[in-house]
Protein backbone atom coordinates (compact mmCIF):
# COMPACT_ATOMS: atom_id res chain seq x y z
CA UNK A 1 0.00 0.00 0.00
CA UNK A 2 1.67 3.04 -0.69
CA UNK A 3 1.66 6.57 0.40
CA UNK A 4 2.15 9.66 -1.10
CA UNK A 5 3.31 13.14 0.12
CA UNK A 6 1.64 16.36 -0.99
CA UNK A 7 3.05 19.54 -0.72
CA UNK A 8 1.49 23.21 -0.75
CA UNK A 9 1.36 24.95 -4.49
CA UNK A 10 3.72 27.95 -4.15
CA UNK A 11 3.06 29.93 -7.42
CA UNK A 12 -0.28 28.36 -8.88
CA UNK A 13 -0.92 25.97 -10.87
CA UNK A 14 -0.94 26.66 -15.23
CA UNK A 15 -0.87 25.04 -18.09
CA UNK A 16 -3.15 22.53 -19.47
CA UNK A 17 -4.00 18.62 -19.59
CA UNK A 18 -5.69 15.96 -21.22
CA UNK A 19 -8.23 14.57 -18.65
CA UNK A 20 -8.03 10.96 -18.89
CA UNK A 21 -10.80 8.94 -20.73
CA UNK A 22 -14.47 8.40 -19.02
CA UNK A 23 -14.94 5.89 -16.85
CA UNK A 24 -18.61 5.19 -17.07
CA UNK A 25 -18.06 5.56 -20.97
CA UNK A 26 -15.22 3.07 -21.18
CA UNK A 27 -16.81 0.34 -19.36
CA UNK A 28 -19.74 0.18 -21.72
CA UNK A 29 -17.78 0.57 -24.73
CA UNK A 30 -16.48 -2.97 -24.04
CA UNK A 31 -19.27 -4.27 -22.42
CA UNK A 32 -22.11 -3.68 -25.41
CA UNK A 33 -18.63 -4.40 -28.19
CA UNK A 34 -18.98 -7.88 -26.07
CA UNK A 35 -22.59 -8.32 -26.97
CA UNK A 36 -22.59 -6.82 -30.28
CA UNK A 37 -21.93 -8.01 -33.48
CA UNK A 38 -18.56 -7.46 -35.65
CA UNK A 39 -15.48 -5.98 -34.48
CA UNK A 40 -15.28 -2.96 -32.05
CA UNK A 41 -12.80 -0.46 -32.05
CA UNK A 42 -12.33 2.12 -28.66
CA UNK A 43 -10.08 4.69 -28.40
CA UNK A 44 -9.94 7.53 -25.94
CA UNK A 45 -10.21 4.10 -23.64
CA UNK A 46 -9.31 4.55 -19.45
CA UNK A 47 -6.92 2.20 -18.75
CA UNK A 48 -7.39 2.29 -15.19
CA UNK A 49 -7.89 -0.72 -12.71
CA UNK A 50 -11.87 -0.85 -13.06
CA UNK A 51 -12.37 -0.52 -16.78
CA UNK A 52 -9.44 -3.32 -17.13
CA UNK A 53 -11.62 -5.35 -14.34
CA UNK A 54 -14.22 -5.19 -17.69
CA UNK A 55 -11.51 -6.13 -19.50
CA UNK A 56 -11.06 -9.03 -17.45
CA UNK A 57 -14.11 -10.51 -16.90
CA UNK A 58 -15.33 -10.35 -20.79
CA UNK A 59 -12.46 -11.77 -21.68
CA UNK A 60 -13.28 -15.01 -19.47
CA UNK A 61 -16.44 -14.84 -20.91
CA UNK A 62 -14.93 -15.82 -23.84
CA UNK A 63 -14.96 -12.75 -25.81
CA UNK A 64 -11.59 -11.10 -27.84
CA UNK A 65 -10.04 -8.30 -26.73
CA UNK A 66 -6.98 -6.40 -27.20
CA UNK A 67 -5.85 -3.32 -25.39
CA UNK A 68 -2.91 -1.30 -25.13
CA UNK A 69 -3.07 1.62 -22.99
CA UNK A 70 -5.85 4.10 -24.99
CA UNK A 71 -6.87 1.93 -27.61
CA UNK A 72 -8.83 -1.42 -27.57
CA UNK A 73 -10.17 -3.52 -29.84
CA UNK A 74 -13.31 -6.01 -29.00
CA UNK A 75 -14.12 -9.23 -31.61
CA UNK A 76 -18.26 -9.91 -30.50
CA UNK A 77 -19.65 -12.36 -31.56
CA UNK A 78 -23.30 -11.50 -30.57
CA UNK A 79 -25.43 -12.29 -27.26
CA UNK A 80 -24.73 -16.00 -28.48
CA UNK A 81 -20.79 -14.86 -28.52
CA UNK A 82 -20.28 -15.14 -24.69
CA UNK A 83 -20.02 -18.37 -23.14
CA UNK A 84 -19.97 -20.34 -19.76
CA UNK A 85 -16.98 -18.94 -17.61
CA UNK A 86 -14.32 -21.92 -16.38
CA UNK A 87 -13.05 -19.30 -14.02
CA UNK A 88 -14.87 -16.23 -11.63
CA UNK A 89 -15.42 -13.27 -12.71
CA UNK A 90 -13.84 -10.74 -10.58
CA UNK A 91 -14.74 -7.02 -10.88
CA UNK A 92 -12.29 -6.00 -8.24
CA UNK A 93 -13.04 -2.33 -7.33
CA UNK A 94 -15.64 -1.69 -9.83
CA UNK A 95 -19.40 -1.40 -9.14
CA UNK A 96 -20.70 -0.84 -13.12
CA UNK A 97 -18.64 -3.88 -13.72
CA UNK A 98 -20.72 -6.19 -11.41
CA UNK A 99 -23.87 -4.24 -11.98
CA UNK A 100 -23.91 -4.33 -15.58
CA UNK A 101 -22.26 -7.42 -15.99
CA UNK A 102 -25.27 -8.81 -14.02
CA UNK A 103 -27.43 -7.59 -16.26
CA UNK A 104 -26.28 -9.04 -19.01
CA UNK A 105 -25.16 -12.65 -17.48
CA UNK A 106 -29.44 -12.34 -16.33
CA UNK A 107 -30.55 -13.46 -20.30
CA UNK A 108 -27.32 -15.86 -20.97
CA UNK A 109 -28.47 -19.84 -20.08
CA UNK A 110 -24.97 -20.77 -18.62
CA UNK A 111 -23.40 -19.96 -14.85
CA UNK A 112 -21.34 -17.29 -13.72
CA UNK A 113 -19.47 -16.41 -10.11
CA UNK A 114 -19.06 -13.01 -9.47
CA UNK A 115 -16.69 -11.68 -6.94
CA UNK A 116 -14.59 -8.52 -6.10
CA UNK A 117 -12.46 -6.59 -3.36
CA UNK A 118 -13.83 -6.08 0.28
CA UNK A 119 -15.48 -2.28 -0.36
CA UNK A 120 -17.21 -4.35 -3.33
CA UNK A 121 -18.17 -7.46 -1.05
CA UNK A 122 -19.89 -4.54 1.34
CA UNK A 123 -21.87 -2.66 -1.83
CA UNK A 124 -25.81 -3.34 -2.02
CA UNK A 125 -26.73 -5.58 -5.16
CA UNK A 126 -30.17 -6.34 -4.20
CA UNK A 127 -31.30 -3.00 -6.19
CA UNK A 128 -30.27 -5.44 -9.30
CA UNK A 129 -30.22 -8.82 -8.40
CA UNK A 130 -34.10 -8.03 -7.33
CA UNK A 131 -35.36 -6.84 -10.22
CA UNK A 132 -33.40 -9.38 -12.77
CA UNK A 133 -34.39 -12.18 -10.57
CA UNK A 134 -38.05 -10.84 -11.27
CA UNK A 135 -37.37 -11.22 -14.63
CA UNK A 136 -36.89 -14.85 -14.60
CA UNK A 137 -33.34 -15.22 -13.76
CA UNK A 138 -31.34 -17.46 -11.75
CA UNK A 139 -29.54 -15.49 -8.72
CA UNK A 140 -28.09 -16.64 -5.61
CA UNK A 141 -25.49 -14.68 -3.08
CA UNK A 142 -24.61 -13.79 0.25
CA UNK A 143 -27.99 -12.12 1.93
CA UNK A 144 -30.14 -13.53 -0.11
CA UNK A 145 -28.35 -12.10 -3.38
CA UNK A 146 -27.66 -8.48 -1.69
CA UNK A 147 -23.67 -9.34 -1.30
CA UNK A 148 -21.18 -10.96 -3.77
CA UNK A 149 -19.69 -13.20 -4.12
CA UNK A 150 -23.15 -13.74 -6.44
CA UNK A 151 -23.94 -16.91 -8.32
CA UNK A 152 -26.21 -16.44 -11.42
CA UNK A 153 -27.33 -18.70 -14.19
CA UNK A 154 -29.24 -16.90 -16.50
CA UNK A 155 -31.97 -17.69 -19.05
CA UNK A 156 -35.08 -17.15 -20.49
CA UNK A 157 -36.35 -14.37 -19.50
CA UNK A 158 -39.27 -11.23 -19.59
CA UNK A 159 -39.98 -8.07 -19.53
CA UNK A 160 -40.53 -5.86 -16.68
CA UNK A 161 -41.97 -2.28 -15.67
CA UNK A 162 -39.58 -1.02 -12.99
CA UNK A 163 -40.04 1.44 -10.45
CA UNK A 164 -36.36 2.19 -9.38
CA UNK A 165 -36.33 3.89 -5.61
CA UNK A 166 -32.57 5.09 -6.25
CA UNK A 167 -31.68 7.37 -9.04
CA UNK A 168 -28.65 4.74 -10.41
CA UNK A 169 -27.17 3.94 -13.99
CA UNK A 170 -25.63 1.14 -13.50
CA UNK A 171 -29.87 -0.31 -11.99
CA UNK A 172 -31.07 1.38 -14.99
CA UNK A 173 -28.25 0.11 -17.43
CA UNK A 174 -28.44 -3.65 -15.78
CA UNK A 175 -32.59 -3.51 -16.42
CA UNK A 176 -32.61 -2.46 -19.68
CA UNK A 177 -29.18 -5.04 -21.06
CA UNK A 178 -31.37 -7.92 -19.76
CA UNK A 179 -34.68 -6.19 -21.56
CA UNK A 180 -32.77 -6.62 -24.87
CA UNK A 181 -33.08 -9.97 -24.44
CA UNK A 182 -36.37 -10.73 -22.76
CA UNK A 183 -39.40 -11.34 -24.21
CA UNK A 184 -41.53 -7.97 -24.75
CA UNK A 185 -40.68 -4.29 -23.38
CA UNK A 186 -38.64 -3.56 -20.62
CA UNK A 187 -39.13 -0.19 -19.13
CA UNK A 188 -37.29 1.36 -15.83
CA UNK A 189 -38.54 4.68 -14.46
CA UNK A 190 -36.22 6.54 -11.82
CA UNK A 191 -37.42 9.14 -9.25
CA UNK A 192 -34.20 11.49 -11.03
CA UNK A 193 -32.51 11.37 -13.98
CA UNK A 194 -29.32 9.26 -13.78
CA UNK A 195 -26.25 9.53 -16.50
CA UNK A 196 -27.44 8.63 -19.43
CA UNK A 197 -24.50 6.71 -21.23
CA UNK A 198 -26.22 3.56 -21.72
CA UNK A 199 -29.53 5.23 -23.82
CA UNK A 200 -26.80 7.26 -25.93
CA UNK A 201 -24.45 4.48 -26.49
CA UNK A 202 -26.63 1.81 -27.11
CA UNK A 203 -28.46 3.72 -29.97
CA UNK A 204 -24.92 4.33 -31.12
CA UNK A 205 -24.76 0.08 -31.64
CA UNK A 206 -28.18 0.41 -33.58
CA UNK A 207 -30.49 -0.37 -30.44
CA UNK A 208 -33.84 1.43 -30.28
CA UNK A 209 -34.46 3.08 -26.98
CA UNK A 210 -37.21 5.00 -26.17
CA UNK A 211 -37.24 7.97 -23.79
CA UNK A 212 -40.49 9.53 -21.86
CA UNK A 213 -39.65 12.06 -19.35
CA UNK A 214 -37.51 9.53 -16.16
CA UNK A 215 -38.81 6.52 -17.68
CA UNK A 216 -36.71 4.50 -20.59
CA UNK A 217 -37.55 1.48 -22.44
CA UNK A 218 -36.19 -0.69 -25.09
CA UNK A 219 -38.35 -4.02 -27.42
CA UNK A 220 -36.61 -7.32 -26.53
CA UNK A 221 -34.64 -9.28 -29.21
CA UNK A 222 -32.24 -6.21 -30.08
CA UNK A 223 -29.34 -7.15 -31.32
CA UNK A 224 -26.18 -4.68 -31.38
CA UNK A 225 -23.83 -4.14 -34.26
CA UNK A 226 -19.97 -3.43 -34.14
CA UNK A 227 -18.62 0.71 -33.76
CA UNK A 228 -15.87 2.58 -33.89
CA UNK A 229 -16.26 4.92 -30.17
CA UNK A 230 -13.97 7.52 -29.14
CA UNK A 231 -13.86 8.05 -25.42
CA UNK A 232 -14.32 11.88 -24.27
CA UNK A 233 -12.32 12.69 -21.05
CA UNK A 234 -13.91 12.13 -17.78
CA UNK A 235 -15.71 14.86 -16.36
CA UNK A 236 -15.16 12.97 -12.65
CA UNK A 237 -11.54 13.43 -13.41
CA UNK A 238 -11.36 16.86 -14.56
CA UNK A 239 -13.56 17.68 -11.07
CA UNK A 240 -10.00 17.68 -9.16
CA UNK A 241 -8.53 19.93 -11.40
CA UNK A 242 -11.31 22.30 -12.16
CA UNK A 243 -11.64 22.45 -7.83
CA UNK A 244 -7.53 22.91 -8.07
CA UNK A 245 -8.06 25.54 -10.33
CA UNK A 246 -10.39 27.55 -8.60
CA UNK A 247 -8.77 27.23 -4.97
CA UNK A 248 -5.31 27.54 -5.61
CA UNK A 249 -4.27 31.06 -5.77
CA UNK A 250 -2.66 32.19 -8.50
CA UNK A 251 -3.31 29.39 -11.23
CA UNK A 252 -5.38 29.14 -15.09
CA UNK A 253 -5.75 25.37 -15.95
CA UNK A 254 -7.09 24.16 -19.09
CA UNK A 255 -8.37 20.93 -19.46
CA UNK A 256 -9.07 19.22 -22.99
CA UNK A 257 -12.32 17.49 -24.35
CA UNK A 258 -14.09 17.05 -21.40
CA UNK A 259 -17.38 15.24 -22.09
CA UNK A 260 -19.89 17.57 -20.38
CA UNK A 261 -23.09 15.46 -20.71
CA UNK A 262 -25.76 16.88 -19.05
CA UNK A 263 -26.48 14.16 -16.61
CA UNK A 264 -23.06 15.01 -15.42
CA UNK A 265 -21.88 18.49 -15.30
CA UNK A 266 -23.63 19.24 -12.09
CA UNK A 267 -20.12 20.46 -11.39
CA UNK A 268 -19.80 23.11 -13.95
CA UNK A 269 -23.23 24.14 -12.31
CA UNK A 270 -21.93 24.30 -9.07
CA UNK A 271 -18.45 26.55 -10.15
CA UNK A 272 -20.59 28.61 -11.24
CA UNK A 273 -23.41 29.08 -8.93
CA UNK A 274 -20.36 29.45 -6.51
CA UNK A 275 -18.89 32.02 -8.28
CA UNK A 276 -16.15 30.71 -10.08
CA UNK A 277 -14.25 31.99 -13.16
CA UNK A 278 -14.78 29.76 -15.80
CA UNK A 279 -14.69 29.48 -19.10
CA UNK A 280 -16.20 26.73 -21.45
CA UNK A 281 -14.66 26.65 -25.45
CA UNK A 282 -14.36 24.15 -28.43
CA UNK A 283 -18.11 22.54 -27.80
CA UNK A 284 -18.51 19.69 -30.21
CA UNK A 285 -20.11 16.02 -30.30
CA UNK A 286 -18.50 12.89 -30.33
CA UNK A 287 -20.66 9.78 -30.60
CA UNK A 288 -23.35 10.85 -29.35
CA UNK A 289 -21.69 12.53 -26.41
CA UNK A 290 -21.06 16.12 -25.86
CA UNK A 291 -17.52 17.89 -24.61
CA UNK A 292 -15.19 20.67 -24.90
CA UNK A 293 -12.16 22.41 -23.20
CA UNK A 294 -12.78 24.05 -19.78
CA UNK A 295 -10.71 26.64 -18.47
CA UNK A 296 -10.68 27.14 -14.91
CA UNK A 297 -8.95 30.23 -12.95
CA UNK A 298 -8.62 30.99 -9.34
CA UNK A 299 -11.48 32.48 -7.79
CA UNK A 300 -13.58 33.97 -4.97
CA UNK A 301 -15.93 31.66 -4.26
CA UNK A 302 -19.33 31.37 -1.70
CA UNK A 303 -21.36 29.33 -0.23
CA UNK A 304 -24.54 27.59 -2.12
CA UNK A 305 -26.87 25.17 -1.39
CA UNK A 306 -26.66 21.38 -3.54
CA UNK A 307 -30.14 19.44 -3.35
CA UNK A 308 -32.53 17.35 -5.38
CA UNK A 309 -32.42 16.44 -8.69
CA UNK A 310 -28.81 17.95 -8.99
CA UNK A 311 -27.35 15.50 -6.90
CA UNK A 312 -27.40 12.29 -9.25
CA UNK A 313 -25.92 14.82 -11.80
CA UNK A 314 -22.43 15.35 -9.59
CA UNK A 315 -22.72 12.29 -7.09
CA UNK A 316 -19.41 11.05 -7.61
CA UNK A 317 -18.24 14.82 -7.25
CA UNK A 318 -19.20 15.72 -3.88
CA UNK A 319 -15.61 14.51 -2.25
CA UNK A 320 -13.82 16.95 -4.15
CA UNK A 321 -16.46 20.13 -3.54
CA UNK A 322 -16.48 19.34 0.13
CA UNK A 323 -13.19 20.27 -0.60
CA UNK A 324 -13.90 23.25 -2.46
CA UNK A 325 -16.59 24.20 -0.24
CA UNK A 326 -13.84 24.39 2.35
CA UNK A 327 -13.04 27.86 0.38
CA UNK A 328 -16.27 29.29 -0.22
CA UNK A 329 -17.40 31.93 1.97
CA UNK A 330 -19.88 31.24 4.44
CA UNK A 331 -21.97 27.73 4.20
CA UNK A 332 -22.28 24.73 1.64
CA UNK A 333 -25.19 22.51 2.38
CA UNK A 334 -25.37 18.91 0.43
CA UNK A 335 -28.53 17.46 1.39
CA UNK A 336 -30.42 14.36 -0.26
CA UNK A 337 -27.63 12.24 -1.29
CA UNK A 338 -27.57 9.31 0.85
CA UNK A 339 -26.68 7.67 -2.15
CA UNK A 340 -22.82 8.49 -0.62
CA UNK A 341 -23.45 5.86 1.84
CA UNK A 342 -23.00 2.92 -0.84
CA UNK A 343 -20.33 4.09 -2.44
CA UNK A 344 -16.57 2.52 -2.47
CA UNK A 345 -17.02 3.86 1.01
CA UNK A 346 -19.46 5.42 2.91
CA UNK A 347 -18.45 9.05 1.58
CA UNK A 348 -20.54 10.91 4.37
CA UNK A 349 -18.31 9.51 6.84
CA UNK A 350 -14.61 8.84 4.80
CA UNK A 351 -15.02 12.80 3.57
CA UNK A 352 -16.10 14.30 7.01
CA UNK A 353 -13.71 12.33 9.17
CA UNK A 354 -10.52 13.19 6.53
CA UNK A 355 -11.14 16.93 6.15
CA UNK A 356 -11.76 17.51 9.87
CA UNK A 357 -8.06 15.87 10.04
CA UNK A 358 -7.07 19.23 7.91
CA UNK A 359 -8.90 21.54 9.87
CA UNK A 360 -11.79 21.95 8.13
CA UNK A 361 -15.14 22.95 9.31
CA UNK A 362 -17.13 20.31 8.61
CA UNK A 363 -20.16 18.04 9.54
CA UNK A 364 -22.20 14.74 8.73
CA UNK A 365 -25.92 15.27 8.78
CA UNK A 366 -27.96 12.25 7.87
CA UNK A 367 -27.77 12.53 3.44
CA UNK A 368 -24.91 14.79 2.97
CA UNK A 369 -23.10 17.10 4.43
CA UNK A 370 -22.53 21.12 5.72
CA UNK A 371 -19.56 22.48 5.31
CA UNK A 372 -18.44 26.68 7.10
CA UNK A 373 -15.91 28.43 4.62
CA UNK A 374 -13.62 29.70 4.57
CA UNK A 375 -11.31 27.75 6.80
CA UNK A 376 -7.65 27.46 6.76
CA UNK A 377 -6.35 24.08 6.00
CA UNK A 378 -3.21 22.46 7.79
CA UNK A 379 -0.73 19.68 6.81
CA UNK A 380 -1.66 16.22 8.35
CA UNK A 381 -1.63 12.13 7.48
CA UNK A 382 -5.12 11.38 6.08
CA UNK A 383 -6.14 8.02 4.50
CA UNK A 384 -8.19 7.07 1.12
CA UNK A 385 -9.74 4.85 2.55
CA UNK A 386 -9.39 2.53 -0.33
CA UNK A 387 -11.48 4.89 -2.61
CA UNK A 388 -9.77 6.37 -5.22
CA UNK A 389 -11.92 9.45 -5.05
CA UNK A 390 -11.08 10.30 -1.40
CA UNK A 391 -7.53 10.25 -2.16
CA UNK A 392 -7.42 12.35 -5.07
CA UNK A 393 -9.48 15.03 -3.02
CA UNK A 394 -7.03 14.76 -0.10
CA UNK A 395 -4.42 15.48 -2.54
CA UNK A 396 -6.38 18.21 -4.21
CA UNK A 397 -6.75 19.72 -0.84
CA UNK A 398 -3.32 19.40 0.28
CA UNK A 399 -1.92 22.03 -2.64
CA UNK A 400 -3.18 23.94 -0.30
CA UNK A 401 -2.87 23.63 3.18
CA UNK A 402 -0.04 24.90 6.04
CA UNK A 403 2.09 21.86 5.82
CA UNK A 404 2.07 18.57 3.92
CA UNK A 405 -0.82 16.26 3.80
CA UNK A 406 0.26 12.60 3.48
CA UNK A 407 -2.41 10.65 1.78
CA UNK A 408 -1.93 6.73 3.16
CA UNK A 409 -3.30 4.51 0.59
CA UNK A 410 -2.96 6.57 -1.89
CA UNK A 411 -2.36 3.63 -4.62
CA UNK A 412 -6.56 3.64 -4.69
CA UNK A 413 -5.93 6.34 -7.04
CA UNK A 414 -5.10 4.14 -10.28
CA UNK A 415 -8.57 2.81 -10.31
CA UNK A 416 -10.29 5.74 -12.16
CA UNK A 417 -7.02 8.09 -12.78
CA UNK A 418 -3.36 6.12 -13.03
CA UNK A 419 -1.87 9.83 -13.93
CA UNK A 420 -3.31 11.70 -11.12
CA UNK A 421 0.01 12.71 -9.65
CA UNK A 422 2.05 13.37 -13.10
CA UNK A 423 -0.76 15.48 -14.07
CA UNK A 424 -0.82 17.68 -10.87
CA UNK A 425 3.05 18.45 -11.35
CA UNK A 426 2.69 19.15 -14.92
CA UNK A 427 0.72 21.74 -13.77
CA UNK A 428 3.12 23.29 -11.62
CA UNK A 429 4.98 26.42 -12.64
C1 LIG B 1 -21.99 4.86 -12.71
C2 LIG B 1 -23.13 5.25 -12.03
C3 LIG B 1 -23.09 5.87 -10.70
C4 LIG B 1 -21.70 6.39 -10.36
C5 LIG B 1 -20.64 5.38 -10.67
C6 LIG B 1 -20.65 5.05 -12.16
C7 LIG B 1 -22.15 4.24 -14.05
O1 LIG B 1 -23.46 4.89 -9.73
O2 LIG B 1 -21.64 6.74 -8.99
O3 LIG B 1 -19.37 5.88 -10.33
O4 LIG B 1 -21.15 4.13 -14.79
O5 LIG B 1 -23.27 3.85 -14.39
P1 LIG B 1 -24.98 4.55 -9.38
O6 LIG B 1 -25.62 3.95 -10.56
O7 LIG B 1 -24.91 3.59 -8.22
O8 LIG B 1 -25.61 5.87 -9.00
Amino acid sequence: MSTTIVKKVESGLTGSIKIPGDKSISHRAVMFGAIANGTTTVEGFLPGEDCLSTIDCFRKLGVKIEQEEEKVTIEGKGWEGLTEPSEILDVGNSGTTTRLMLGILATRPFHSVVIGDDSIAKRPMARVTDPLRSMGSDIDGRDNGNYTPLSIRGGETKAIAFESKVASAQVKSAILLAGLQSEGVTSVTEPALSRDHTERMLEAYGVEVKRDGLTVSVEGGQTLTAQHIVVPGDISSAAFFLVAGAIVPNSKITLEAVGLNPTRSGIIDVLKQMGADLVIHNEKMVGGEPLADVTISTSHLKGIEISGDLIPRLIDEVPVIAVLATQAEGQTVIRDAEELKVKETNRIDTVVSELKKLGANIKATEDGMIIEGRASLNGASVSSHGDHRIGMAMAIAGLITNGNVTVNRSDAIAVSYPSFFEHIEALKK
